[in-house]
């Protein structure tokens, strides 16, 4: 363990160290002010994330806590894992019963959580199988191979010929094949050569996706039913029953990547939902474990699941019985507590109030239940980033994408009281400007 001696870490013999348990920093010493966690984290850590300058020590529910004891509301939910908000107790509840019985055995051996779980996430969603990974662009690439092992085995696609198709402002991870279907050059510059097989069309234009689809060797379509990271960018109504059409004209597998639309997050259980259409593959991750683990998925039927034999995929940790107790709890707090009607009721009061807000500041507000943005007027006196930062300072936190959106997303747990006093934080903090 680390024991802090003035502003230096030094490891500390136990044994030898007063005020230290197992896992536990020295409580004597003086708590990190936040600029000593910047610092800190500055000086020991990969500079490959820019956090909007407040440190987190606690949270529950709706609200998360820093250093200082400074109370907030969260209103990114950590990219939309924390539907159920934070340390739900059924989830930490869950992790803990299991914490201390069996975490991991690998898949080289069965265990005694893995079915249950399998049975209950299938089912809810409709689906004869379920693969079991960890992040969500790890489901992402699951979702990739088995689209091209589906393609060489049933759709007969001759061998190394397979393409996805993805949609412009895609985002769904950082590993090599992510950024190689990226169109962000903050995702893929400098990062090269990229994975081959890979096209891209328009988000939101059937056209263009039936003009892509013509090969005969497209093995499969990947979109999200609302583009997150590209600002929450809301597609026409109607999109999604095309895109099911289009693939099923064209023999192609429809891969819907809810990682952040999903699990009540839209105000349907999967963003798919508002259009009653059924993909070929769904991905999970994020708020499948509630913010507590990393869990992630990919549910399809037997056609497409069973192309893939022993050995041919899978994960150290994936399906592991720690991971699955926890998402079993998320899942069953989603249907217990009716977090996708709460999300859609709350996000349509929470549009209605926003959308009262001076267009000359605010020129767009936009979103499907809970996952909402705003489009901020940049001037030289203020851009998305700094209305974040006076968020923070009246204690609500948000973060800026692209420069001049934020996006608005908390716990599905949220009540209307909270909704109508984070409209007043919105509205006082933009005001101010
Ligand atoms: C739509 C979508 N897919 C996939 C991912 C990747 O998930 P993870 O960061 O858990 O790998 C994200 C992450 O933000 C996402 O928004």
């Amino acid at each position: 363990m680390f024991s802090k001696v003035g502003r230096s870490l030094i490891w500390a013999r136990p044994a030898l160290t007063r005020n230290v348990h197992y896992g536990v920093r020295v409580v004597s010493n003086p708590r990190l002010s936040s600029e000593e966690v910047y610092a800190r984290e500055e000086r020991y850590g990969a500079h490959n994330y820019h956090p909007l300058p407040v440190a987190l020590e606690r949270a529950q529910g709706l609200h998360m806590w820093d250093v200082e004891g400074k109370r907030y509301y969260d209103f990114l939910s950590a990219y939309s894992a924390v539907n159920q908000g934070h340390c739900h107790p059924k989830i930490i509840a869950a992790l803990n019963n299991q914490a201390s019985k069996l975490t991991l055995t690998s898949r080289a051996f069965y265990n005694d959580v893995l079915g249950e779980y399998e049975e209950l996430v299938t089912t809810l969603f409709g689906y004869h199988k379920v693969l079991p990974m960890n992040t969500g662009v790890e489901a992402g690439e699951t979702a990739c191979k088995l689209a091209r092992k589906w393609a060489y085995k049933v759709k007969h696609v001759p061998e190394n010929k397979a393409r996805i198709i993805f949609a412009n402002g895609n985002f769904w991870g950082r590993t090599m094949a992510a950024i190689s279907s990226s169109t962000d050059p903050s995702s893929y510059e400098g990062f090269g050569p990229f994975m081959p097989g890979f096209d891209l069309v328009p988000y939101n234009n059937l056209p263009a996706l039936e003009q892509v689809l013509q090969n005969p060797n497209v093995a499969a379509f990947m979109m999200e039913p609302i583009q997150g990271e590209a600002g929450v960018v809301v597609p026409d109504p109607g999109y999604l029953t095309g895109v099911r059409e289009l693939c099923t004209k064209h023999n192609v597998l429809f891969i819907a990547d809810e990682v952040q639309t999903g699990l009540a997050r839209t105000g349907r259980r999967l963003a798919v939902d508002h259009e009653a259409v059924r993909p070929d593959l769904v991905m999970l991750g994020k708020a499948l474990s509630g913010g507590v683990y990393p869990v992630s998925a990919v549910l399809c039927d037997d056609e497409v699941m069973l192309t893939i034999k022993p050995g041919e995929h899978g994960s150290t940790y994936g399906g592991n019985p720690l991971g699955c107790r926890v998402a079993i709890a998320a899942l069953e707090v989603l249907e217990d507590e009716k977090l996708a009607e709460n999300a859609e009721r709350m996000g349509q009061l929470l549009r209605t109030e926003l959308e009262k807000l001076p267009s000359e500041v605010v020129t767009t507000v936009r979103g499907k239940g809970l996952l909402n943005a705003i489009v901020i007027k940049e001037t030289k006196d203020y851009n998305a980033w700094k209305v974040c930062l006076r968020l923070r300072d009246n204690g609500l936190l948000a973060k800026p994408t692209h420069g001049d959106i934020i996006r608005l997303a908390p716990p599905l747990i949220i009540k209307e009281e909270e909704v109508r006093e984070c409209v007043d934080i919105i509205q006082k903090t933009i005001l101010s400007f």
